[in-house]
């Protein structure tokens, strides 16, 4: 049989509702795309788990929003995507981040860069990042979640996700730029860098300074350029060690110093306390609906001690792959594109030159087609099957652009895990809302209750507080 044409995806084209699906868009993307996705599946019910890539007009721009794995793994790291000299990547970064990021993360940096720039950039910071791998920065790392481990207050209630960006901020300040707590530089760097992030989210549009009234938008220029200086002066007269001399040279400084303003970013800090409330949920609240099966915590310290370490991995895994802290990356189609669609009769999907493209991490994650009928279910053994496990999770990207903080924030959460198991600390709480015990893959929701429950931007974390108490195990 032949195959059938590559065909636009299916949704919205109309320049008339592009208003009112940006505002939709941004109050929340999960309803916003899954949305869509729902009345795909209305008009055509036999599909209801394909991930098809669906189309809508965001920003005025066309976009295909992709949550199958596959087709993003096709956008984010396609099998002729290694270009040389002169040539253009078939999906490029640069330009639709332009707009979000470049007045709050200017270049010269990673993420705005493309193609060959790129690929030797990302190479010689690849060997930057190397130390904090080392043993000096890890241990240091370590003590550090000890320390803040011993001076939780036990027995009280406390907000799980603020204590987690409280412990972000320590970690992050304090690696990358030798910067403790308690101190009034601390203070400052996080107010400017939350000042930061609002500006970059802010739906305002433009900068405005009438003398009275700032922006929000003008507010988080302004944080980013204080931001930079201190950064700089601190190179300058303080440098963390692991960054070296050859970064910190007047020719490489200020690439050093914007590298440096993401690192330390609210957009980082609270990805890491997505991924550990998450994570810290699923181990100490999750009980699996089978009684006989003991809750993660007694399972991660059960022997032989040698396997602890494996356990401790496959769960934190499985945390980021349902649970990813970040909902997707963008790009954008430097040439006409056709994305393969495996399995059954769907034809494959065209993207026009010009278009962009936003592979969307919750879906992806969760394809059946990859990882199973159960793919929406919380289980870390799927991550213990060696050489059948499933794919890595996506929450780090894939390809070229994959972040370059993984293995750091990985590393940090196992500590946390490691600094309960020692400490013989436990959470004691509940979890209520059924969109957050979808989004940690407990039990399975609608998605309109999903997206009622969680925020997605700018990283997802349940709408309201989780209240736990940290307790000594008895
Ligand atoms: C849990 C926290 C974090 C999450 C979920 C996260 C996620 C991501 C994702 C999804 C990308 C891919 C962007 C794309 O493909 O367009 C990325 C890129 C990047 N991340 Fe992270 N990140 C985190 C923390 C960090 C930290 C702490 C650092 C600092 C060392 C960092 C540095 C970077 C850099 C430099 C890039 C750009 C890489 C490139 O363009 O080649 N990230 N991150």
């Amino acid at each position: 049989m032949p195959e059938a044409e590559p065909r636009l995806p299916p949704g919205t084209s109309s320049i008339l509702s592009g208003a009112s699906e940006n505002f939709s868009f941004h109050s929340s993307p999960e309803t916003f795309i899954v949305n869509r996705i729902l009345q795909y599946h209305k008009d055509r019910p036999a599909d209801v788990d394909k991930r098809t890539t669906v189309r809508a007009k965001i920003l005025n721009r066309n976009v295909a929003v992709v949550s199958s794995y596959e087709q993003i793994k096709q956008v984010l790291d396609p099998s002729d995507g290694n270009v040389k000299d002169g040539e253009r990547a078939p999906f490029v970064a640069t330009t639709p981040y332009n707009r979000l990021m470049e007045p709050f993360f200017p270049p010269p940096n990673l993420l705005l860069r493309d193609g060959c720039p790129h690929q030797r950039s990302k190479g010689e910071w690849q060997q930057q990042v190397q130390p904090l791998m080392g043993p000096n920065i890890l241990s240091g790392m370590q003590k550090n979640v000890s320390s803040f481990m011993e001076r939780v207050p036990l027995d009280v209630p406390l907000d799980l996700y603020a204590t987690c960006k409280d412990l972000g901020w320590r970690l992050f300040l304090s690696t990358f730029l030798g910067i403790e707590p308690q101190t009034t530089e601390y203070n400052e760097f996080e107010k400017l860098q939350e000042d930061l992030l609002r500006g970059q989210f802010s739906l305002f549009p433009v900068t405005v300074n009438t003398g009275f009234w700032h922006s929000p938008r003008k507010t988080g220029i302004d944080a980013r350029k204080k931001l930079q200086a201190l950064i700089e002066k601190r190179l300058k007269t303080n440098p963390p060690s692991w960054l070296s001399s050859q970064m910190l040279s007047q020719e490489n400084l200020e690439e050093a110093v914007n590298h440096l303003l993401m690192s330390t970013s609210s957009l980082a800090v609270k990805g890491f306390a997505s991924m550990l409330t998450a994570l810290l949920l699923n181990t100490h609240l999750f009980r699996p609906s089978n009684s006989d099966r003991e809750g993660v915590a007694s399972w991660l310290s059960s022997p032989p001690v040698e396997d602890q370490a494996a356990k401790r991995q496959a769960v934190l895994k499985e945390t980021l792959r349902l649970s990813p802290p970040i909902v997707g990356v963008m790009r954008r189609a430097t040439q006409k594109r056709t994305l393969q669609t495996h399995g059954a009769a769907e034809p494959n999907v065209l993207i026009p030159e010009g278009w962009d493209v936003w592979p969307y991490f919750p879906g992806g994650s969760r394809d059946p087609s990859v990882f199973g009928a159960d793919a929406d279910d919380f289980d870390p053994l799927r991550y213990m099957r060696g050489d059948s496990n499933p794919p890595e999770p996506l929450a780090f990207g894939l390809g070229a652009k994959r972040c370059l903080g993984q293995s750091f924030v990985e590393e940090a959460a196992l500590a946390v895990l490691e600094a309960f198991q020692k400490q013989k600390i436990d959470l004691q709480g509940t979890v209520g809302a059924p969109g957050v015990r979808a989004w940690l893959g407990w039990e399975r929701a609608d998605p309109g209750v999903w997206a009622k429950d969680m925020k997605q931007l700018p990283t997802q974390h349940p709408s309201k507080p989780i209240m736990v108490r940290f307790v000594r195990q008895q």
